[in-house]
């Protein structure tokens, strides 16, 4: 598929997705939201096998600053509806992928930047990351997931803060927030990802999907994540990933998971 604003790779199974649009830092415009889009519910749910994606900003100074403002003069409250449920919908894809996806943040996740690296899985932030939902300077509140996910991952008297302020954090701070999981020197935060996916990718792919479902059935509104987890675990037990663990284990050997 070809992508104007996204420069996709395949390495080794881990697919390296980076949002390219340095000269704006990498501002999340309506091409580039559909884009994601596509990637996610498309592209890449037709790459067999692969173990993850890591997503990240081009250049060295931005993940991505935010939701493109340029686009916003001039939008009706309508189409700030139509753009926020978009919105909502492709991070969902994103949180919803069953493979692991990994934002490298490198710079600036500002507005929709920190929405987009709350809606992967792990964050692993460089040492100049900051993070931030300065939407309030604008006149406007975040409009993909960031009063929701924010809440989530830093709990409600940190985020309300964040919100009302728009002030930035660095990665120290995000890491002791549990915004991120980890904190790096620039040079080796593609690095870690890419050893985390490693980790990842030597269990059981089916397990790990489940978790990602289970997990986020917790923060699905109406839905009972135990009763869910119960209904995953019966389902896990009945792969042929489970009989090959279970035996890997007996016999003190590696197990060969083949997704089944
Ligand atoms: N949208 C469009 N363009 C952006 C942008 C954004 N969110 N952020 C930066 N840019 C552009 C700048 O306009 C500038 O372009 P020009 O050279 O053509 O003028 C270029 O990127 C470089 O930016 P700066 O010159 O501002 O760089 P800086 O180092 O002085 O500041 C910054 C960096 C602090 C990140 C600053 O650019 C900034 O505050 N950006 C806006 C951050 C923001 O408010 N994000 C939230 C957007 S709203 C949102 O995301 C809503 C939502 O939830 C969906």
């Amino acid at each position: 598929m070809h992508y104007e604003n996204l420069l996709i790779r395949e390495e080794n199974g881990i697919i390296f997705l980076t949002l390219n649009r340095e000269k704006a830092l990498n501002a999340l415009n309506m091409q580039t939201m559909r884009e994601l889009g596509r990637f996610f519910r498309e592209d890449a749910t037709l790459r067999n096998g692969i173990k993850g994606v890591i997503v990240t900003g081009a250049g060295h100074k931005a993940f991505v600053a935010g939701a493109d403002i340029k686009e916003f003069l001039g939008l009706s409250p309508e189409q700030g509806r139509e753009m926020s449920q978009f919105g909502h919908d492709v991070f969902s894809a994103i949180e919803s992928f069953p493979r692991p996806v990994v934002a490298v943040v490198n710079g600036f996740a500002l507005g929709g930047g920190c929405e987009l690296a709350m809606a992967c899985h792990l964050r692993v932030a460089a040492e100049n990351a900051r993070f931030g939902q300065p939407e309030v300077n604008l006149g406007i509140i975040p409009g993909y997931g960031g009063t929701q996910r924010l809440i989530q991952y830093i709990g409600r008297g940190k985020a309300m803060e964040l919100l009302m302020t728009g002030d930035m954090i660095d990665a120290q701070e995000a890491l002791r927030l549990g915004l991120v999981n980890y904190v790096t020197p620039q040079a080796e935060a593609m690095g870690k990802a890419v050893e985390l996916l490693e980790k990842i990718a030597s269990k059981g792919p089916i397990a790990i999907a489940k978790v990602i479902e289970t997990v986020n059935a917790y923060f699905r509104h109406g839905e009972d994540g135990f009763a869910r987890e119960v209904a995953e675990f019966g389902n896990t037990t009945g792969t042929e990933d489970f009989k090959e663990g279970a035996a890997a284990f007996v016999e003190k050997r590696k197990a060969e998971f083949r997704g089944e």
